[in-house]
């Protein structure tokens, strides 16, 4: 169940053109998982925001939990047959407004290869085009709430020629406010609950932005991306690796400060070469990327 991104980054050494490869692990925000820690991870309603400084709205005081439930999830990883269909049962409080049923199934690659119900009603399951036998993850999301009591999700295979490849592979079911209790807008910042193996809930930054929470969402949240960039600048030297002239355009800038004995000199500030007497000199340079907000241990500073 566990899910790594891997960051390749290749940097290349312009004296040995020897390329280097960093793989950087992060940690999940899916639920029903247990490596919950890091830049997008926050367990403590009573410490600071790990993420402060993304959320939408900037006051601290009005950073809140997002109003979520999980009334079940299943890892069943079963293969699926014509004679019974596979079916869970799951109770509802009937207190929330909306409805998603998220699931992931694998061997089939035809609408008509399988059916998917929540009490009896077809969720109008359609395999992602040019899918094959691979695993995909579907979603559907359902206006209303689910009625106080209990309901029941099932898989049924339609086409008994694709066993034994069909396979059910997980499922699970989350209700949530409406829109004023759970925002769930692309690029809303917020403290979302995360549904671990045993129900606890520690908090994510974004609803869906992030692939640390969905596999079929192309980029990291902006935490993510920051983080990503600290632990990076852990191993990478600012001095080896920018180029001025290529990064100017992308909301990058770096300020290069010389000093002598420890005094500044004006006109070599942003220079990258300077003809220089005797004397120590000590040379900065300070890297500003927008994507990195907060900096504590200076890594962007060489
Ligand atoms: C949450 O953080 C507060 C303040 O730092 C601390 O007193 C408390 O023990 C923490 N709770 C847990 C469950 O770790
Ligand atoms: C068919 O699938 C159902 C649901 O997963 C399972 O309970 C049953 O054992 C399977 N039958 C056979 C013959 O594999
Ligand atoms: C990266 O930096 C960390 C912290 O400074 C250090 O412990 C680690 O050995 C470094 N790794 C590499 C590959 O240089
Ligand atoms: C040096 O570069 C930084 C970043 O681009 C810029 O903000 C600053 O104004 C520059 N300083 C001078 C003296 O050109």
């Amino acid at each position: 169940m566990r899910k790594f991104a891997v960051i390749n980054v290749a940097a290349i050494d312009q004296s040995t053109n020897d390329v280097s490869i960093l793989f950087i692990f992060s940690p999940q925000e899916y639920d029903g998982g247990y490596a919950y820690f890091g830049p997008n991870s926050y367990n403590n309603l009573s410490k600071a925001v790990p993420w402060a400084q993304w959320l939408t709205d900037p006051d601290p005081t009005h950073a809140r939990v997002e109003r979520a439930v999980m009334p079940m999830q299943a890892y069943a990883w079963t293969l699926l047959n014509t004679s019974t269909p596979w079916s869970v049962k799951f109770d509802s409080s009937g207190a929330y407004a909306r409805h998603l049923v998220r699931f992931s199934v694998s061997g089939l690659p035809e609408a008509a290869d399988l059916r998917v119900e929540l009490d009896g009603e077809d969720l109008g399951w359609t395999p992602r085009a040019d899918i094959g036998l691979d695993r995909y993850h579907y979603d559907v999301h359902r206006d209303g709430g689910l009625s106080a009591g209990e309901h029941t999700l099932s898989f049924t295979l339609l086409n008994g020629a694709r066993e034994p490849a069909a396979q059910m592979c997980s499922a699970e079911v989350l209700e949530f406010g409406d829109e004023s209790e759970f925002v769930a807008t692309p690029g809303h910042y917020s403290l979302y609950p995360t549904f671990s193996l045993d129900n606890q809930t520690p908090y994510r930054p974004t609803n869906e932005d992030c692939l640390m929470r969905q596999v079929t969402t192309p980029n990291f949240c902006k935490a993510c991306i920051e983080g990503l960039w600290l632990a990076l600048l852990r191993n990478v030297s600012l001095i080896d690796d920018i180029d001025a002239s290529s990064v100017a355009d992308l909301g990058e800038s770096y300020t290069v400060t010389w000093r002598k004995d420890g005094q500044a000199i004006d006109k070599f500030t942003n220079s990258t070469e300077g003809e220089v007497g005797s004397g120590q000199y000590a040379i900065e340079v300070q890297y500003a990327t927008n994507e990195v907000r907060v900096d504590r241990d200076d890594r962007l500073k060489a």
